[in-house]
């Protein structure tokens, strides 16, 4: 069986392929969700602290940990600088922050959650003005919020180091800095924004590829406003059509899929029975008719979701990256 349960990062740690998702969930419902996924054998877990849900994952570990069910480094924990803190003074602040939050001395990957920066408003995570519009600083400088990641590195707050929602020109620009390799790149992907020439580009250059909302998100479609725009993927025909040929969920053939492809995806579900399928992925593979159906769904970046339309402004930014 040719499966791919793990991707190897450029600083030879081992990233399982799928991952659990942790956004838009209440405290409540991670607790349960997360103890559930755990119980499913999730051991890689994305987080970040503009889900605000950083203690409650904490939480969960510190019981797991501290019962001996589970081991430290037989968890792969993600987590990012927030873009209230895309600065060189805000990666140290940011990283103690997250790891008080989670409980945990290290880290496992730490990424930079966007190329774009808002202003340092007290503890806000999301500044606006009064008129709605996000408060943009403007002075964002990748080489230097990398050089503070790297120090993270050395300082033992976390093993690896990457990006979130950057685009290639200014990955290329962060490539002629690093002294410690770009491990992973977090980014929408799913069957209908495949991202083909991103993910070409990555693995050129030993970049490992996460997918977000690998389900195409119905929750970030609704935030987003773009309902009547964007099928839900979950219901497309050709992924229904091949569930029933492989007596698999639809959400079990987009996931196959995109590991197939040799990238990580973290999906999201608080439903114990959702997240336990979500996981059975690894005893059987799609045929090659399967992944050229699915290949032929790709819409390119007219299907993109999330272009962060819902921070008013946005594309003010000169970092914005879409
Ligand atoms: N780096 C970034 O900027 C960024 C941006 C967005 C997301 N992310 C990360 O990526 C994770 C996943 O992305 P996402 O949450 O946007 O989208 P997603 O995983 O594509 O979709 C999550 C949605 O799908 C539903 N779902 C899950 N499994 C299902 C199944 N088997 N059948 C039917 N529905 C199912 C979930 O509902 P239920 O919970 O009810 O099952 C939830 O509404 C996030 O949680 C977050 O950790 C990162």
């Amino acid at each position: 069986m040719a499966s791919k349960l793990t991707l190897t990062l450029p600083t030879g740690q081992i990233m399982p392929a799928l991952g659990f998702g942790t956004w838009q969930a209440t405290d409540a419902e991670l607790e349960a969700a997360l103890t559930a996924a755990l119980e499913a054998g999730y051991r890689h877990i994305d987080t970040a602290p503009v889900y605000e849900n950083e203690h409650v994952i904490g939480k969960v570990l510190h019981k797991w940990l501290s019962s001996g069910k589970i081991k430290r480094d037989e968890l792969f924990i993600v987590s990012k600088v927030p873009p209230s803190g895309n600065r060189p003074s805000g990666v140290d602040k940011w990283i103690k922050r997250s790891l008080k939050d989670l409980q945990l001395d290290y880290l496992d990957l730490y990424l930079i959650h966007t190329p774009f920066s808002f202003e340092e408003v007290g503890e806000e995570l999301h500044p606006v003005d009064k008129n709605g519009e996000i408060k943009l600083d403007k002075s964002t400088n990748h080489l230097q919020v990398w050089a503070e990641m790297e120090k993270q590195v050395a300082a033992g707050r976390t093993k690896a180091i990457g990006l979130s929602n950057f685009n290639m020109e200014q990955i290329n620009k962060v490539l002629t800095v690093t002294k410690v390799p770009i491990a992973n790149l977090q980014i929408e992907l799913h069957v209908y924004f495949q991202q083909r020439e991103l993910v070409e580009y990555c693995k050129k250059n030993g970049i490992t590829v996460t997918a977000y909302s690998p389900l195409g998100s119905r929750g970030l479609v609704k935030l987003m406003g773009k309902v009547d725009s964007l099928p839900d993927l979950l219901a497309n025909p050709v992924v229904l059509k091949i569930g029933e040929r492989r007596k698999k969920t639809p959400a079990q053939i987009l996931l196959r899929y995109t590991l197939q492809r040799g990238i990580a995806a973290i999906p999201k579900s608080t439903n114990p029975e959702r997240l336990k399928k979500n996981i059975d992925l690894f005893d059987w593979e799609l045929t090659a008719e399967d992944t050229d159906e699915l290949d032929a769904l790709d819409q390119g970046s007219s299907a993109r979701i999330c272009d962060f339309g819902f921070f008013k402004g946005i594309k003010n930014h000169p970092e914005f990256p879409f």
